[in-house]
């Protein structure tokens, strides 16, 4: 049974005939932050009362002597202006230890109604470096799909990547010009990645140059109307003209950094001379790469035979980091998989009246929105949207689902607000389409974290970063034991593995997912705090209590030795281990992750408390430290289990 749910039932039958919306009043049911004011705390009383005009503690008695809760709770006290205070039987706490020890679920149940999900994560871009931007939605996306399946809803996962866009039409470019045959034989992914860069940087110059005049003119622009509202000397603004002038500055600003960061991308090329010459030599780049992936979307023979044998070796590359990162997926259909079915949706589009032709575009406007959807351009090319709206409605014809989850950074946001309400306009109106938002990953100096000016660094040198950082950690602390040190090599190494994956996944994982978070190895790899190494090192403290112990754990369990709640930290213990469910429905109820983390982190500190007082192998009595063993072992299965739904593995020993 799962505490909080149970509550919010009984609540939800005492308020009966108090308020027709008891949903925003049960919300306000928590854990509470003291033990002196019960385990659960009701605080609603008071927003109740003033909304019927009664005083709060009447509210709070009257309710109290509606609330059937005496199979689990004792009577429920009220306390200050009205709230209600619960207090679990302890009797009730063990039999449901006894239960979660027996259940290889831990008694987690699973949802009445299923639902199907379809998850729509990672979606990287093929053939350009993946980024640390794509960690957020891998991480992010599988951990949802690991709970909403742990809970019993059916779950399609679909990595919609990039696999159709211009960095084809650039990488044939690069091909066709500026190819080293050797490098590309004997590492055609390293020498796509080069072409890519490559012809990226030529576009970005000429693309660079010919807005620069636009810019400066926007500059002289911005800067005049700033003038216009300055008002003579000796007068003073009103708040109204002190805001747009703020806001005219703001605006300034922005062009004038844009202008110098461009500068500085201009120098750089102009003063390498390699690359100026193939600037020089190569002054319609831009339209060149545009018409390659024309060509290629119309299916011209030899783009596509090029595009054929360069999507193996993207595909290989992304692959070797899903495998690091012990991410799979049911299905893989990008973007150049609705190819085909591009031309009959803005048919049907168009037939249906839901988009109109607009200065030779084919546009969706939307009601309330200033901008239309596009999802045909002049030249005739399909879009980002145009693709979307395919993909869903394939999803639908093939999986049925529910929900549709796209996770995916917050710059995205306007695009799937347009994306839905054109899919509704289409008849999709019963599919619930969720955008799970996140935010930047920042660098120390709060900029979007990269590694070096232009480039965002490979995901793999970062990976590769986290491991070599956790392998020192794992040694040092290793060669630390006061035993001597227990791990060979080769043990060290694949620990290592393991704690810097798990750091890197966990650090993101516990984010709230909608803030931008500051990038920090040190601050991810913390022995102490809220980090996948905390976690891990306190799985692996449990299991070396049993390793020293020499306690035959499959046993332990099957002799189902009587818990005992003697202690407050152990009670306290218990309670939390009861918890995992609860903070299962609060991850899978808005998509964060970051619930089933805080979690794990106050069950880990409830243990290190218990840990302190409470003697398990030299306990007073053989009971006692039987019973110990029992909140020891399910304090390890739940944060194996809870780290396993995070995707995070654990280490029996570091
Ligand atoms: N490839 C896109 C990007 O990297 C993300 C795709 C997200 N999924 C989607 N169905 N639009 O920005």
């Amino acid at each position: 049974m799962s505490i909080l749910p149970e509550l919010k039932d009984r609540f939800r039958r005492a308020l009966v005939d108090l308020t027709d919306a008891p949903e925003e009043y049960l919300d306000l049911i928590r854990q509470s932050g003291d033990p002196k004011f019960g385990d659960y705390q009701a605080n609603f009383a008071m927003p109740l009362g003033k909304k019927l005009g009664r005083p709060p503690r009447d509210v709070a008695a009257e309710i109290v002597g509606r609330l059937d809760v005496a199979d689990f709770c004792r009577q429920p006290e009220i306390a200050g202006p009205g709230f209600i205070n619960l207090r679990l039987k302890d009797d009730w706490l063990i039999r449901q230890l006894d239960t979660a020890a027996a259940d290889p679920r831990l008694g987690v149940p699973q949802v009445p109604r299923p639902r199907t999900y379809v998850v729509d994560y990672s979606a990287p871009n093929v053939a350009k470096p993946m980024h640390v931007g794509h960690i957020r939605s891998t991480v992010i996306g599988d951990s949802l799909c690991r709970i909403l399946k742990f809970l019993g809803h059916k779950v399609v996962s679909d990595n919609h990547i990039g696999d159709w866009g211009t960095q084809f039409g650039m990488i044939i470019y690069g091909y066709r010009n500026f190819l080293d045959a050797d490098a590309y034989r004997d590492n055609p992914v390293e020498e796509l990645a080069r072409l890519y860069r490559l012809v990226r940087r030529l576009v970005d110059y000429h693309d660079g140059r010919r807005r620069l005049p636009e810019l400066k003119e926007q500059i002289d622009q911005r800067a005049a109307a700033i003038e216009e509202q300055k008002l003579p000397p000796g007068e003073k603004p009103d708040k109204k003209t002190r805001k747009a002038l703020r806001r005219l500055e703001g605006n300034l600003q922005q062009s004038r950094d844009e202008l110098e960061s461009l500068q500085r991308d201009l120098v750089a090329v102009d003063a390498n001379p390699q690359i100026s010459k193939l600037a020089a030599e190569h002054a319609e780049i831009s339209s060149a790469v545009l018409s390659e992936t024309a060509r290629l979307h119309h299916g011209d023979e030899e783009n596509l035979r090029l595009w054929k044998e360069f999507l193996p070796a993207c595909e290989d590359e992304i692959s070797r980091v899903y495998g690091r990162l012990d991410v799979t997926f049911d299905h893989t259909l990008g973007e150049s998989f609705y190819n085909d079915r591009l031309g009959s949706i803005v048919d049907e589009l168009l037939e249906r009246g839901i988009a109109q032709e607009s200065d030779g575009a084919i546009c969706v406007f939307l009601e309330g929105e200033e901008v239309p959807m596009l999802v045909r351009k002049q030249d005739g090319a399909f879009l980002y949207a145009t693709t979307d709206l395919a993909a869903i409605r394939y999803r639908m014809e093939a999986w049925a689902p529910d929900t549709v989850l796209y996770v995916v950074d917050h710059r995205q946001s306007l695009h799937f607000k347009l994306l839905f309400a054109t899919a509704r306009k289409l008849g999709y109106d019963k599919l619930e389409l969720q955008h799970v938002s996140f935010g930047t990953v920042l660098g120390d100096d709060g900029t979007p974290f990269k590694a070096r000016r232009g480039d965002t660094v490979g995901l793999e040198s970062l990976l590769d970063e986290a491991v070599a950082r956790a392998g020192k950690i794992v040694a040092d602390n290793d060669d630390a034991k006061a035993d001597g040190p227990e791990l060979s090599q080769q043990q060290r190494a694949k620990v290592a593995e393991t704690v810097g994956i798990a750091a890197l996944k966990y650090a993101d994982l516990s984010q709230n997912r909608t803030s931008d978070y500051v990038f920090s190895y040190d601050k991810m790899l913390a022995m102490n705090g809220n980090t996948a190494t905390y976690m891990q090192y306190a799985y692996a403290r449990v299991r070396s209590i049993f390793a020293r112990g020499g306690v035959d754990v499959e046993a332990l369990r099957a002799s189902k030795p009587a818990i005992i709640l003697g202690d407050p930290a152990e009670r306290a213990l218990g309670l939390e281990i009861l918890r995992l469910s609860e903070s299962l429905d609060l991850a899978a109820a808005d998509y964060r992750p970051n619930q089933l983390t805080s979690y794990l982190f106050d069950l880990a500190n409830r243990y290190s408390t218990f840990f302190e007082r409470c003697h398990v192998l030299k306990a007073e009595s053989e009971e006692l430290s039987q019973s110990r063993m029992m909140l020891c072992d399910l304090t390890a299965r739940t944060i194996r289990k809870g780290l396993e739904l995070l995707g995070i593995d654990v280490v029996e020993k570091m």
